[in-house]
């Protein structure tokens, strides 16, 4: 059913398809995008923005995507937003070149120190892992507040941090959004989990921060669990989720208990080719929207 609604949606009208979209985007402009922002902060809740769009495939998109990063971070610093930035490298460019995306995010990484925020590059399929963490360690050398992503459906993940992390390390473990061959990645719900604590864990001993990017209950009662019973310092962890995502009241819980939370917001005129590609990527996704639409 979800399969067969997915591979439906693109030919549909997009007037219908906007309302499985809309919970996840927080509108089409930046100034719609900051005030969700302002009202998560007021919440209690940190953010991240993210403009839509991946796999750009003109060097003069992808430094006008670059350009509107760049003009965020001024209008978060502006606002005094508890807000950092999130960018897919292919939105900026590594479809195009290797060049192109290292030319791109290392502007945004430098627009980032000027205001002391935070850069995260988020990860894409396991193809631009490589060129991804390329692109790390150079804006690494332009500022310490850049983090990258792991992924633990990924059986590299451990190595990587083995690799990466020290006590400046920064990253967001989340499970991995991809469709990834089974010769690299764990399939299985359980052994997806098990890899996540683990590299949290490992994370937390080399002393760096985490993001634990998940809607998983389970998984956060697990995190939950090893963070009290080692006594982890909540100065390196917080929880992050997507916008829009339900969670029951969750968020609001971990927040009263002193934890910190991050939304991460997407937004953007590109959120039906997004959608529709998450969509395609992982059609369970369609059962969550239409159990969202329904329950609205
Ligand atoms: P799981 O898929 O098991 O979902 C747990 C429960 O959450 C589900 O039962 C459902 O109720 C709910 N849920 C999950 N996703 C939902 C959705 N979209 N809509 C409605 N309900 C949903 N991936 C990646 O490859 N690279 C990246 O850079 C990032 N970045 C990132 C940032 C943040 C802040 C988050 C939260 C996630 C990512 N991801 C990502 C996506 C991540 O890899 C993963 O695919 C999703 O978070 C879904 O996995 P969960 O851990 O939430 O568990």
């Amino acid at each position: 059913m979800n399969f067969i609604f997915t591979y439906m949606l693109p030919y549909l009208p997009k007037w219908f398809s906007k309302p499985f979209a809309k919970p996840y985007v927080a509108g089409e402009t930046t100034e719609i995008a900051l005030s969700h922002i302002k009202k998560l902060n007021q919440n209690g809740f940190s953010a991240t923005l993210d403009i839509l769009g991946e796999y750009t495939s003109k060097v003069d998109t992808a430094r006008d995507v670059t350009y509107q990063y760049c003009q965020l971070y001024d209008e978060i610093n502006n606002r005094a937003l508890e807000c950092t930035i999130s960018v897919k490298p292919t939105h900026v460019g590594l479809s195009i070149s290797d060049s192109e995306a290292i030319r791109n995010m290392v502007k945004i990484a430098k627009k980032a120190k000027e205001y002391e925020n935070f850069l995260r590059i988020d990860m894409e399929s396991s193809d631009y892992t490589d060129k991804t963490f390329k692109i790390y360690k150079e804006c690494k050398t332009i500022t310490k507040d850049v983090g990258v992503v792991l992924q633990s459906y990924l059986f590299r993940s451990l190595d990587d941090i083995s690799n990466l992390a020290d006590s400046n390390f920064n990253t967001r473990i989340c499970k991995g959004i991809y469709k990834e061959d089974k010769s690299i990645a764990y399939k299985s719900k359980e052994e997806i989990r098990k890899n996540f604590l683990l590299m949290a864990k490992t994370v937390a001993n080399k002393g760096g921060f985490s993001g634990f990017a998940t809607h998983d209950q389970y998984l956060i009662d697990r995190l939950l669990d090893w963070i009290e019973k080692d006594n982890i310092s909540k100065h390196l962890f917080e929880f992050q989720v997507l916008y829009g995502v339900p969670m029951g009241g969750r968020l609001e819980e971990l927040v009263s208990k002193g934890y910190s939370v991050r939304v991460y917001v997407p937004f953007g005129r590109d959120w039906f080719e997004y959608s529709i590609r998450r969509l395609k990527e992982n059609p369970n996704i369609a059962s969550y929207v239409l159990k969202n639409l329904f329950k609205r």
